[in-house]
């Protein structure tokens, strides 16, 4: 047992001195008594300062591990506690207790939602899952056999933290096809977006601090800043995309880590940022040196004419953080999304990325990358607008039909949601209820909101149900509302939103 210092070491040399005997300590290795060598020997033998030891002890003492005393040196305290009597039975353990705390009503919402997935009987119109129906089996089986033929057991085997390297190339040739000129080692593959929002959250977020998320926001967004601890703050969104001027007002009261921002078919608003308020964003950001973290899952998916260029195509001096994935257009069951960024915090996510999992699925990387190379992503992304885009007609032209007396929309021009303010007396708990009853499976509005408050607004989701399903839901819908709103007492009327969103 012999005491070694590193001094290319990150670490602190007084940390090192301070790590080696807690441990010794802990481990039962230095018993209670034990007399730690005086501070001018150790600093001697260590070629090292007597206050480093000094700092080294005084941790030891504040950690109630020794106590030192004026001509009786540093000695090993007794254990803080005794051991407990042995138990005649085991009580459970607590794990619950245990657990840092969590919001669980809306952790457990993220969760039901996704368990929907497996749901046979309802219209699912709640989920921004692709259609089952439209994930192209037939290409992803022969890019899975390519991949297999061409690339061997290397598909199966671990690879780059950051991604595979020529996946990573094809991932430039794409940014570069949407506006960004990017290098492979401004990118990383991640397991999803959600990840790429995870990770970013570990990387970015200290307890307390603030994020201005857009209100309303993405749910899974709001489930990743909330377990980092974030303090939220939002900006609403109008048709426009995000208020630049409330985010001029919030910016000038503090200094957010970022804005987290949908400027392109929002989840759930489904609001295009225009090109003027792009411009206006990222002046807000250079002026009071705030990044912007971009999520663009659904900038492929557009109906009517492509979006403009996303924030990350239009900065030029390194704030916007860019994120998206394969998971709407291709199969979110590959997870495989990705990161583009300034190389700085690349680099520092790869880290990040490496303690979460390594790295994403070299298979999944592979079979991406087979279907940009082929085109068959290309092909397959057009293809899939039209089939979507015919959704949102069906679900536009149901609304019309029925909805017209009870709620309130946009067309969106992409994406997957229609976001409805809900104009009838019917608190939206009790509209979702009547709606299950239906058979039907909507989003209470309140699930994309980070402020807790009356909402009337529920996200409708074509993607996926089919056409005739779309039309059937909206049907069994309103008669929800028609049953609720006839069991509805005074005192429960939906309150007029306060929000005028969009
Ligand atoms: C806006 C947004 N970001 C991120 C995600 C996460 O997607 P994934 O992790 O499957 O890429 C979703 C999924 O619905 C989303 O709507």
């Amino acid at each position: 047992m012999e005491l070694r210092i590193d001094r290319g070491a990150p670490r602190p040399i007084y940390q090192q001195i301070s790590q080696f005997y807690r441990t010794r300590i802990l481990q039962g290795a230095l018993p209670p008594g034990f007399l730690l060598p005086p501070e001018r020997t150790l600093a001697r033998s260590l070629g090292v300062n007597r206050t480093t030891v000094m700092n080294a002890y005084a941790e030891l003492k504040a950690d109630r591990l020794v106590r030192g005393r004026v001509g009786h040196g540093t000695r090993v305290l007794p254990t803080s506690r005794d051991l407990p009597p042995r138990p005649r039975e085991i009580a459970p353990l607590r794990w619950s207790d245990l657990a840092r705390p969590s919001d669980a009503a809306r952790d457990q919402e993220l969760h039901d939602l996704l368990a929907l997935s497996e749901s046979r009987d309802t219209i699912l119109l709640s989920l921004g899952f692709p259609a089952p129906e439209l994930i192209p089996r037939q290409l992803l089986d022969d890019a899975v056999a390519t991949v297999l033929r061409d690339r061997g057991p290397g598909a199966y085997f671990y690879g780059p933290a950051e991604g595979v390297t020529s996946f990573r190339e094809a991932l430039g040739d794409l940014m570069s096809a949407r506006g960004v000129v990017c290098g492979a080692d401004e990118i990383l593959v991640t397991s999803g977006s959600q990840q790429a929002l995870d990770l970013l959250a570990r990387a970015l977020i200290e307890p307390g601090d603030t994020v201005v998320v857009e209100e309303p926001t993405y749910l899974g967004a709001l489930h990743v800043f909330r377990t980092a601890r974030a303090r939220l703050v939002t900006v609403p969104v109008d048709a426009d995309g995000l208020s630049v001027d409330h985010l001029e007002h919030v910016l000038t009261r503090c200094q957010p880590k970022f804005v987290y921002t949908l400027p392109t078919y929002q989840n759930p608003s489904g609001a295009l940022m225009s090109p003027r308020r792009r411009a206006q964003l990222l002046a807000l950001a250079y002026r009071f040196g705030i990044p912007i973290v971009e999520d663009d899952i659904y900038g492929d998916l557009w109906y009517d004419q492509a979006p403009p260029p996303s924030l990350r195509a239009l900065d030029r001096h390194g704030y916007v953080i860019y994120t998206s994935s394969f998971s709407k257009i291709l199969a979110p069951g590959l997870r495989v999304g990705w990161i583009s960024g300034p190389r700085a915090i690349v680099r520092r996510l790869v880290q990040v990325k490496q303690a979460a999992d390594l790295q994403a699925s070299t298979l999944s990387q592979m079979i991406v990358e087979q279907l940009l190379r082929s085109g068959g992503y290309a092909r397959h992304a057009a293809a899939v607008r039209s089939r979507y885009a015919a959704r949102r007609d069906a679900m536009e032209s149901a609304l019309r039909k029925r909805a017209r007396g009870w709620a309130e929309w946009n067309r969106p021009g992409g994406g997957f949601y229609f976001w409805c303010r809900v104009t009838a007396p019917v608190p939206i708990g009790v509209l979702t209820a009547a709606a299950a009853q239906r058979d039907v499976s909507i989003l209470p509005g309140a699930a994309c909101l980070a402020e807790e408050s009356a909402d009337a607004h529920i996200r409708l989701s074509f993607s996926f149900a089919g056409v005739e399903e779309i039309a059937e839901g909206i049907a069994h819908l309103t008669a929800a509302v028609r049953h609720a709103s006839g069991r509805v007492r005074p005192s429960e009327r939906q309150p007029v939103a306060t929000r005028p969103l969009i």
